[in-house]
């Protein structure tokens, strides 16, 4: 079995299926979550924001012809502030309507590349791979990289990438990045990547810290 294959095989019975945003194809409510879950824990979302957001703006045109205060009040307590007006003016921008291209979708404000990716993967199953703060982490172990570049990483991820089911490789490298390869602690013998892993001897010495200078 190839890594990609494991890895395939790893979420189906291992994947968390019963994330609300992995039940739907509304690219609106997949890319709600995503801006959520950007700077906040996936308990908090969903315990506390993702619902009742989605009760008041159950779409993407509902968000832009609400006014700013409104939006911003269904985001109070969640903090950066900045994702509410983004995804307001956003929705203008777009006039409800989310555009498929992911290079279109990475230009709009609030949306970085590895988000359009989110999207388009997890909403229209478009082959591309993500790269968020665990997929990172993710991706210097594997292949024993010492600094978080940018552009290398990107090359990995592509590497990595099981273009035939671009939705289950993508969530699973989130969850494989949550809940196996954790900053502390990764639980290397549960991890599908394990057996080609080039860091599993030392997976927190990855990324190497950068000196910082004098
Ligand atoms: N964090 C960001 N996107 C996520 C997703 N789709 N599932 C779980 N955690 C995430």
């Amino acid at each position: 079995m190839s890594v990609k294959e494991a890895i395939y095989a790893w979420y189906k019975t291992n994947g968390r299926h019963d994330l609300p945003w992995r039940q739907t194809n509304d690219a609106y409510k997949i890319y709600l979550s995503e801006i959520m879950l950007q700077q906040t824990q996936v308990k908090t979302v969903l315990e506390r924001f993702y619902f009742p957001f989605l009760e008041r703006f159950p779409t993407l045109q509902s968000v832009a012809v609400a006014p700013l205060d409104d939006v911003l009040k269904m985001w109070e307590g969640l903090g950066y502030y900045t994702r509410a007006r983004n995804l307001h003016h956003t929705a203008i921008i777009c006039k409800g309507v989310l555009p498929k291209n992911p290079e279109e979708l990475g230009g709009l404000r609030g949306i970085g590349k590895s988000t359009a990716h989110a999207i388009c993967s997890f909403a229209y199953h478009q082959a591309l791979p993500i790269l968020d703060a665990n997929v990172k982490r993710v991706l210097c172990r594997y292949f024993a990289l010492s600094i978080k570049d940018e552009k290398v990483l990107w090359e990995k991820a592509w590497k990595l990438l099981a273009v035939k089911h671009p939705y289950e490789h993508n969530q699973a490298m989130m969850d494989i990045g949550a809940m196996i390869c954790t900053s502390k602690n990764p639980n290397c013998l549960a991890c599908p990547l394990e057996f080609t892993c080039k860091g599993k001897n030392a997976p927190e010495s990855y990324p190497k810290a950068v000196k910082k200078a004098k």
